[in-house]
């Protein structure tokens, strides 16, 4: 029994890793807090300087595409310098994140 556990836990992080964009909900936390927070509040409950959806009301589509616009360069507000060090990994691990915050 042991040995096929190993040997599934293995295949699961193997597809994991070898999934791209594969979504990290530790890594959407962590750059959460450390880039995003201060704007959008720890919850995603603040409307960023009076300027933007509350993050904790959007799809997880909706977060992915509104950060995609911005890296693009397509919609330009205050918040675009913390978004555009985005990767997609990124992108995909914050909407995982705040998703968990509603
Ligand atoms: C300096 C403050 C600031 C920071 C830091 C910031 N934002 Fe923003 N964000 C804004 C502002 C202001 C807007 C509204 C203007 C606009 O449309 O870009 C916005 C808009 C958004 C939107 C679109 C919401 C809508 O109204 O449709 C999303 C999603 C978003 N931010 C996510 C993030 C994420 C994720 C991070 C962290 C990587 C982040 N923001 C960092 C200020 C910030």
């Amino acid at each position: 029994m042991k040995t096929s556990y190993s040997t599934l836990a293995i295949a699961a992080l193997t597809l994991c890793t070898a999934t791209a964009g594969y979504a990290d909900l530790e890594r959407g936390k962590r750059l959460f807090n450390q880039s995003c927070a201060m704007c959008h509040g720890k919850q995603g409950e603040k409307s960023a300087l009076d300027q933007s959806a509350l993050l904790n009301t959007l799809k997880t589509d909706e977060i992915i595409t509104a950060l995609q616009a911005r890296k693009a360069g397509e919609i330009v507000g205050a918040g675009n310098a913390a978004k555009n060090r985005l990767s997609e990994e990124d992108m995909k691990s914050l909407a995982e994140y705040i998703e968990t915050l509603k």
